[in-house]
């Protein structure tokens, strides 16, 4: 699903202070784009207290290339290297039936919620380190490029 505003997203979370240029990753035919991957930073708000996430978004595969598992591939070397750089979690808001299999649970199990209404199967979070997970609960603030 899109609503073809993607690459605003793109630039704005690139002029952002949530830009981490390590976790944004494209796939390559060749000399060409077919597919893009981002992470950026996000706070889980408790109070007065706020725990440091990241959120994927957003993800796309040129239509020609998709069904290849060009999209997966994307999803899993982005969420190994943000596991590396010690990351507790990561946050979508996708498809119940994609994201899954990447090991994303829905985030209200987690006590984790999102900032607008939106069905909890949609919104979810893959644990990069379920100890830092567990002391985290609140709502997602998103980034000022999100707005
Ligand atoms: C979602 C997307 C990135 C998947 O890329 P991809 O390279 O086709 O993904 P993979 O080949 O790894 O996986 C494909 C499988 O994912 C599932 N899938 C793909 N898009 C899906 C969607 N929008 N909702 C639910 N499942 C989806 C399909 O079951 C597909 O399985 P199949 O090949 O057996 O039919 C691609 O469809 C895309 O760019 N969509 C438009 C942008 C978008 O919706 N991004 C996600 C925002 S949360």
């Amino acid at each position: 699903m899109s609503d073809h505003t993607e690459q605003e997203l793109i630039m704005k979370i690139k002029e952002s202070d949530a830009y981490i240029p390590a976790l944004s990753l494209v796939a390559v035919d060749h000399t060409k784009i077919v597919g893009h991957i981002m992470m950026s930073k996000i706070q889980v708000m408790d109070g007065q207290a706020h725990h440091h996430a990241l959120a994927l978004a957003p993800l796309s595969v040129l239509p020609a290339y998709q069904h290849q598992g060009i999209g997966s591939q994307l999803i899993r070397q982005a969420v190994d290297m943000a596991g590396r750089a010690d990351y507790s979690s990561i946050i979508v808001l996708g498809h119940h039936t994609y994201y899954p299999k990447f090991g994303f649970r829905k985030a209200s199990d987690y006590g984790i919620y999102p900032p607008f209404d939106v069905p909890e199967e949609y919104f979810m979070v893959l644990p990069l380190d379920e100890n830092r997970l567990a002391n985290m609960k609140g709502t997602v603030k998103y980034s000022s490029a999100f707005e």
